[in-house]
């Protein structure tokens, strides 16, 4: 598996896989599918409420600890310094591991600042390997950033071949943070899948549109975590490091881009669905 270096000298892969949207009861078998598949890295979070399916299939496989890095990210609801300190307790207890290799704020919402906080404090017990944010854009990224001593090691957005994220990308290489792609298939929207540039490349390889566009993310240097809960899909997003695109293909892919992203953080009515989210969709409540 090819991996990127973060800005704390850890490895990390380039390619895993995500299980939002995945229900408690199948995340299990989904995660054991992709585990055999090959991937190594597994994104879950707090507000994914499947935590516990990925903890038990890797206590399930026979995968050494070591081999797996696993990311998820506080929500929300458990935001400030001590809310936080133990809901990463939480996390770790429902993970079944000692560690999680990243951990993320979920959301610029609540006080993030205090999460970051308790962040900071299991980074330097061992119990996370490297910290970062998600869905921080422009301003509130470089605040939360001065402002703290450990930099954030990865930054998860929307990115895709339609949002390449350019701006954001050089809004955060001075920090060494690396980009992490979520809805790096653009959330299994057709047009990604029917596309003309990404066909007329793939048909060249032998490879399918959605092989096409996590291998040109990769290839940036930008983390891709494609969601399947089908077992051939997993493989084929999998199989994206036997085949070069060249040059020209790349110029082609960067012109696929809008800049538009799916979801707007700035949204007003955004924010409070993501304030609302825990009370309305964890299964607990
Ligand atoms: N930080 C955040 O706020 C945030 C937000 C969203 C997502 N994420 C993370 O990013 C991960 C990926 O994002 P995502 O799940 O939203 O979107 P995605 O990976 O871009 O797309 C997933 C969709 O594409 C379909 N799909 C996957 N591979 C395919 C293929 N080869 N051919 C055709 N269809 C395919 C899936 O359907 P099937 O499952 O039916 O195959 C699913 O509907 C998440 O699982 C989560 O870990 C994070």
């Amino acid at each position: 598996m090819k991996t990127i270096t973060l800005n704390n000298g850890i490895e990390m892969p380039v390619l895993g896989y995500g299980v939002f949207h995945v229900s408690p009861e199948e995340c299990e078998r989904c995660v054991a599918d992709a585990i055999h598949t090959g991937y190594r890295l597994i994104d879950t979070a707090q507000a994914y409420y499947n935590e516990e399916g990925v903890g038990n299939a890797i206590v399930r496989l026979d995968v050494p600890r070591e081999e797996l890095f696993i990311t998820t990210k506080v929500w929300i609801s458990n935001a400030g310094e001590e809310k936080a300190a133990r809901s990463i307790d939480e996390s770790l207890r429902k993970l079944r591991t000692d560690y999680i290799d990243l951990l993320l704020v979920h959301q610029p919402f609540g006080d993030y600042y205090g999460t970051y906080r308790a962040m900071q404090k299991a980074y330097r017990e061992g119990k996370v390997r490297a910290i970062g944010l998600s869905n921080f854009y422009g301003a509130r990224f470089v605040d939360l950033t001065e402002n703290m001593e450990v930099k954030p090691a990865v930054l998860q957005v929307e990115a895709h071949v339609f949002a390449q994220q350019t701006v954001m990308r050089e809004t955060i290489a001075p920090y060494g943070t690396r980009l992490m792609a979520w809805g790096p298939l653009a959330q299994g929207a057709d047009n990604l899948f029917k596309d003309e540039t990404l066909r007329g490349i793939g048909a060249k390889y032998g490879k399918s549109n959605a092989q096409v566009a996590l291998k040109f993310l990769t290839d940036e240097g930008i983390i891709a975590i494609p969601k399947s809960m089908h077992k051939e899909r997993m493989k084929e997003n999998f199989e994206i490091f036997d085949f070069e695109l060249t040059e020209e293909d790349r110029r082609a892919i960067h012109r696929l881009d809008t800049g538009k992203l799916k979801v707007d953080h700035n949204d007003p009515v955004l924010a409070k669905f993501l304030l609302d989210y825990d009370k309305n969709f964890n299964p607990s409540n």
